[in-house]
């Protein structure tokens, strides 16, 4: 709710309030936090400032003042939101004008943002040096406890602006010190956890690889002693800028945007340009950023035929053939994977033109129907058996030994005269050449509907570097215009296809945010499928994103990347709190595997809407203790399911205790074991919701047992539980 009181505007949330006052022609944050009363007199809110406050706002240095907007020409010697230059001006000054509420709401479009902004404010602003425009839109999502932020500048002058830096949102507070979570890693190890705390300096996260990257996620959380936690996240796949500064006067400024990296927009007279959209959230723990973070993305961000959706469980033949399959080999995968119950069968990488090896072939997609037997022929046979049949493609890809490039060399992103720089033996289409996107566009939409395809994975297995264009793209645009390019094929594909569930996937997880999500609902989470890593880089995802979005999948043991042995049913245990897959050679387990598997897969399918949609709480966290767990529950808490894990078996520790958390503390609950085949005995009992949040389980004995111990081999111990109300 947003309501205009005296000098205030102050928007609530169901639990939060960010309370904003105008002061001296600037919009100042009064307050951002736990929800707060009011009254029709503005005076309940004066009592909350401070004297020297109001001191440093009658002044013009911006330094003291909280401002939700800041330019290079504001008189504050701390980072700014917008940075703008012409042929005459380096410096922007702009004065607050006024403010409306309005509605932006709109449906599917070609760039990403949320659906169904429940109230937006728009504060104008004057350039006073340049006479342009800017509007900042302030948007909440009631009962999400989420806001979201972002600018756009008008160009009302008549000359040429160009925009060197343009975020997407500032929060000022009266501290100069934090600490700040972020989402940190690199290929088969993304998104680890990194806590650090800060003060008096600035801390920055970035990418500047033209992918929002497997370095440094969008998504930040912060937390001030004596306030709570602020969780941040970017609607944008391309380089993004995270800047935490802080200035020992008890000042910190946190700003997410676009990055500035060789950003150079050129925006005529008439012109408008946004933002990309950020969000943003406040908590009191970080379970709570987590719990806001997962429903916030669930409704506003996943496309409305995908937030309900049961993910089907997949196999994929990647990790079981690699590139050495036959048509006979596939069908007796998907032939054996059905008889276990899965329901959909991938054909990854391999599958076109002469593609053996990863040298060769990107951007040729046709058909090798020497090994395929025809994709039509073998959609179809699936289709016959029961299942559905999903493709991988790498369509932003040339490789130099191909008949594209053979054709037009003119598609390839690189610098004439010079040696491309290689990745994975392959190389960029340019995509802001129209030719080149609509090839993109035309070339997918003929396979996809030929071969009737039901799922695709969109693989994209390097980032920018050569950065040129035979299109004349603006070089200092590039990056921004790259992504607007793939932006608008993904929005054409999905339209064309709407019915097709996407997956992203970028060598594993290089682009995991919510640029990509708003078109494609799941995304790959790692090529590290250890289950052992997989606790730290799906706990580390989870933070930000919800279960159903996370592609995570069982393979073999020893695992591919890693050579660690993981027990069959804690690979189940810890793949199950994703969109759930398989990834391994069936024809070649052994029969107690293949036993396990199926019940896997009628367990997963029992439960599915509470491991993909439930409400997900941390039980302690892998980051930072030996045992921990994941809790999964479904909307009215009457059923639950949670791993719980041992990392390292210790002698003599019986004393492990586990937290249940998002139960209703009223209901009692018949807690079980899921029979996993290591376990000799199931164990049952019943627990009120109070007793299993507050006192917790003892489950020392449980991962004590003779079999348990004989299991230690493995890198790790688990068990699921279910958890279910009883009268
Ligand atoms: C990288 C992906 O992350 C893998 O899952 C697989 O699809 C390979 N590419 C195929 O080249």
């Amino acid at each position: 709710m947003i309501k205009f009181i005296g000098n205030y505007i102050k928007i609530d949330t169901k639990n939060t309030t960010l309370l904003l006052e105008i002061i001296n022609k600037r919009v100042v944050k009064r307050y951002y936090g736990s929800k707060i009363r009011d009254d029709k007199d503005e005076n309940v809110f004066r009592g909350f400032f401070d004297e020297s406050i109001e001191f440093s706002s009658s002044t013009d240095d911006t330094t003291y003042d909280n401002t939700m907007m800041s330019s290079n020409g504001d008189g504050a010697n701390i980072e700014f939101m917008v940075k703008l230059y012409t042929n005459n001006n380096i410096v922007s000054r702009f004065i607050y004008d006024s403010c409306e509420l309005v509605d932006i709401n709109e449906g599917y479009t070609n760039f990403p943002h949320s659906y169904d902004k429940k109230e937006t404010i728009k504060f104008i602003y004057n350039d006073v040096v340049s006479g342009v425009k800017l509007y900042h839109y302030l948007s909440t999502y009631e009962d999400m406890d989420v806001m979201s932020s972002f600018l756009e500048l008008d160009n009302t002058s008549n000359e040429l602006v160009h925009i060197n830096r343009l975020m997407s949102l500032q929060l000022d507070f009266d501290t100069s010190e934090g600490t700040i979570y972020t989402l940190d890693g690199a290929w088969t190890k993304e998104r680890f956890l990194s806590k650090n705390h800060v003060s008096n300096t600035t801390f920055k996260i970035s990418s500047v690889s033209g992918a929002s990257s497997n370095v440094h996620n969008p998504f930040m959380m912060l937390e001030i002693k004596n306030q709570g936690f602020y969780g941040t996240n970017l609607v944008y796949s391309g380089n993004h800028l995270e800047l935490v500064d802080m200035i020992p006067v008890g000042k910190m400024r946190l700003l997410t945007g676009l990055n500035d990296y060789y950003f150079d927009y050129k925006l005529e007279p008439n012109k408008t340009f946004k933002s990309p959209e950020a969000i943003f959230t406040f908590g009191v723990d970080s379970d709570s950023i987590t719990f806001n973070m997962h429903r916030f993305i669930k409704r506003h961000i996943i496309r409305e035929d995908f937030r309900e959706m049961d993910r089907p469980i997949l196999i994929n033949n990647w990790e079981a053939t690699y590139f050495d399959f036959t048509k006979e080999k596939l069908l007796s995968l998907a032939t054996k994977a059905k008889s276990l119950g899965i329901e959909l069968f991938v054909l990854d990488d391999g599958w076109f033109s002469g593609r053996k090896d990863d040298h060769s072939s990107l951007g040729d997609w046709f058909d090798n129907r020497e090994k395929t037997g025809g994709l039509e022929n073998l959609s179809k046979s699936l289709k016959d058996l029961g299942m559905k049949f999903g493709l991988w493609v790498e369509p932003e890809m040339i490789s130099e030994d191909s008949e594209l490039f053979r054709k037009h060399p003119e598609y390839m992103m690189r610098i004439p005269n010079v040696k491309p720089l290689e990745k994975r033996f392959q190389q960029m289409l340019d995509l802001t050449n129209k030719e080149v996107e609509n090839y993109v566009i035309e070339v997918l939409s003929d396979l996809f509907k030929k071969v009737n395809v039901d799922y695709v994975k969109w693989d994209c297995n390097r980032y920018l570097i050569d950065i040129y264009s035979n299109s004349n793209t603006d070089l200092h645009e590039y990056h921004y215009r790259y992504i607007k390019a793939l932006y608008n094929i993904l929005y054409t594909l999905t339209t064309r296809f709407p019915h097709v569930l996407f997956e992203s996937c970028s060598a594993g997880g290089n682009r995991f945010d919510l640029g990509m999500m708003y078109f494609f609902p799941q995304a790959w989470c790692s090529d590290n499928t250890d289950a052992f890593d997989r606790l730290y880089i799906q706990e580390g995802t989870l933070y930000a994103y919800p279960q159903n979005t996370m592609g995570a999948h069982v393979s073999i043991t020893p695992n591919h990347q890693t050579e660690g042995s993981v027990y069959i049913d804690s690979r189940f245990n810890v793949a199950a709190f994703g969109a759930f897959g398989y990834e391994l050679d069936l024809l070649k387990l052994k029969k107690e595997d293949l036993k396990a598997i199926k019940n896997q897969v009628s367990f997963y399918k029992k439960y599915r809407d509470i491991f993909q949609r439930g409400d997900y709480y941390r039980i302690n966290s892998v980051f930072d203790s030996n045992n921990f767990g994941w809790i999964s529950v479904n909307k009215n808490k009457t059923k639950a399911l949670a791993t719980i894990v041992i990392q390292k078996f210790k002698m003599n520790t019986l004393k492990l205790k586990f937290y249940l958390k998002g139960l209703n503390k009223d209901y009692k609950y018949k807690v079980s074991v899921r029979n996993q085949d290591n376990l000799k005995e199931a164990r049952e009992f019943v627990m009120y919701g109070d007793a299993l949040m507050s006192y917790g389980l003892d489950f020392g004995n449980l991962f004590y047992q003779e079999t348990t111990r004989a299991l230690n081999s493995y890198s790790f111990a688990s068990r699921l539980l279910i958890i279910e109300r009883v009268k």
